[in-house]
């Protein structure tokens, strides 16, 4: 079937087919996508939709923007893959961004952020095994985290309903239980040779982490001569206010991956590391066919040059403000809200089982969110909303959990 053949499909077609022919692994919301300008998607039936999800945090410049579409154009007819055993010009143009923005030395692209993780995984152990004596091999993890699903990261994302079909795991990984500073001196010995953290937890439910204990992470990772990995695939690049979520907690990472929002919307993953680890990867210890392509590579520096010119991360700070504090405000006329978490525009709202149902009722209102941790009604909206499009959204909610309540 070619292109246009799907596209005179009906909906009950598209689902017949995947349910047929893939893996049963998405569970997937009524929703039938055509197209998206600015903003909004529109389904098959060119009803339109406000994306306050952005694609899980990765479409953050919102839907065919005409940047994008020039470069995806103009790079599609020059050259859109060329393999790593040349030179192109963007990759390097893009690590250097990359390293100023972030204070890190030395970049290696990927096309998915648990490739990110693998490779900072690689890392650290690389960088334990070079240490005299050896036997720094352990890994330290949050309670809650979420780092991907390959065999590496998913080993560090301890959640059992992710991990418990594919037992037995990678070795020497270490989980921190609670989120305090004596948890974690606890947790450290001169085995562990790298510590990974979400500054702020996405798909555990929008747990921004203590300040007390990032920074002791920090120390403890000097003390005992271990890697601060900072996961910030989904809390990265803009999304939080800060340029990266670290920056909130006055620490610098030795290790950063991102990915999600890199290309906005094109896959491209990134692991970023400082002077103390530029070392670790030589020639061959790494690689990947895909990663790192002029296309994803132009993508992104043009997706940054937006960002920048636009001066979009501190409309995300002021505007994410205004959002969480008509929420918390919310939140004292429904009983359903329970908590409000975040930065910027990356916002969690605790509502128990509330929060499947806001969502479906949400979508039904032409709003797309979604349920993190089952309980969250997680908002990643994309960072070219307007305050109309803010309003639109407390609106909606405020009457959808009127329903709910009313109902219940
Ligand atoms: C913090 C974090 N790390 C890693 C990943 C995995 O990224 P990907 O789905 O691109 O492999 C995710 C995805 O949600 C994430 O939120």
């Amino acid at each position: 079937m070619g292109t246009d053949k799907a596209l005179e499909l009906e909906p009950e077609e598209i689902a017949a087919l995947e349910e047929k022919y893939l893996f049963a692994t998405y569970k997937r919301s009524d929703l039938y996508c055509s197209h998206g300008s600015g903003v909004h998607i529109y389904d098959l039936d060119g009803k339109r939709y406000l994306d306050f999800l952005g694609g899980i945090s990765v479409n953050s410049l919102g839907y065919g923007h005409p940047r994008l579409a020039r470069v995806l154009t103009e790079q599609g007819q020059q050259l859109i893959h060329c393999s790593n055993l040349f030179y192109h010009p963007y990759q390097g143009a893009l690590a250097k961004k990359l390293v100023e923005v972030s204070g890190m030395a030395k970049a290696f692209f990927t096309n998915s952020g648990t490739e990110a993780v693998e490779a900072a995984l690689k890392i650290a152990r690389a960088y334990g095994n070079a240490r005299a004596g050896s036997g720094k091999s352990v890994i330290l993890t949050l309670r809650n985290s979420f780092h991907g699903r390959t065999f590496g990261a998913l080993s560090i994302t301890t959640q059992d309903q992710y991990q418990a079909p594919f037992r037995p795991l990678v070795p020497d990984i270490a989980v921190v239980g609670e989120f305090t500073p004596e948890a974690l001196e606890k947790a450290f010995s001169d085995r562990v040779c790298a510590l990974v953290i979400e500054p702020v937890q996405g798909e555990g439910g929008i747990v921004p982490l203590p300040g007390d204990f990032v920074r002791a992470g920090r120390e403890l990772c000097n003390r005992y001569d271990a890697l601060l990995v900072a996961d910030e695939i989904q809390c990265g690049l803009g999304r939080t206010g800060r340029y990266f979520a670290f920056e909130h907690y006055g620490i610098k990472p030795d290790v950063l991956t991102l990915a999600k929002s890199l290309a906005a919307g094109y896959p491209l993953g990134a692991v970023l590391g400082n002077a103390r680890v530029a070392a670790t990867l030589g020639p061959g210890d790494h690689g990947t066919t895909f990663g790192g392509g002029p296309l994803a590579c132009r993508l992104a520096l043009e997706v940054l040059g937006i960002i920048e010119e636009e001066q979009l991360i501190s409309k995300v700070e002021t505007l994410g403000n205004y959002l969480i504090d008509s929420l918390k405000k919310m939140a004292s006329r429904h009983r359903c809200i329970r908590e409000v978490r975040g930065m910027g525009f990356m916002i969690g709202i605790e509502m128990g089982e509330a929060a499947k149902e806001a969502v479906r009722r949400l979508l039904k209102k032409g709003i797309i969110t979604n349920a993190a941790h089952e309980t969250v009604l997680r908002l990643l909206p994309p960072f070219i909303i307007e305050k109309t499009d803010a309003d639109e959204f407390l609106n909606a909610l405020d009457a959808v959990l009127g329903e709910i309540e009313s109902e219940s």
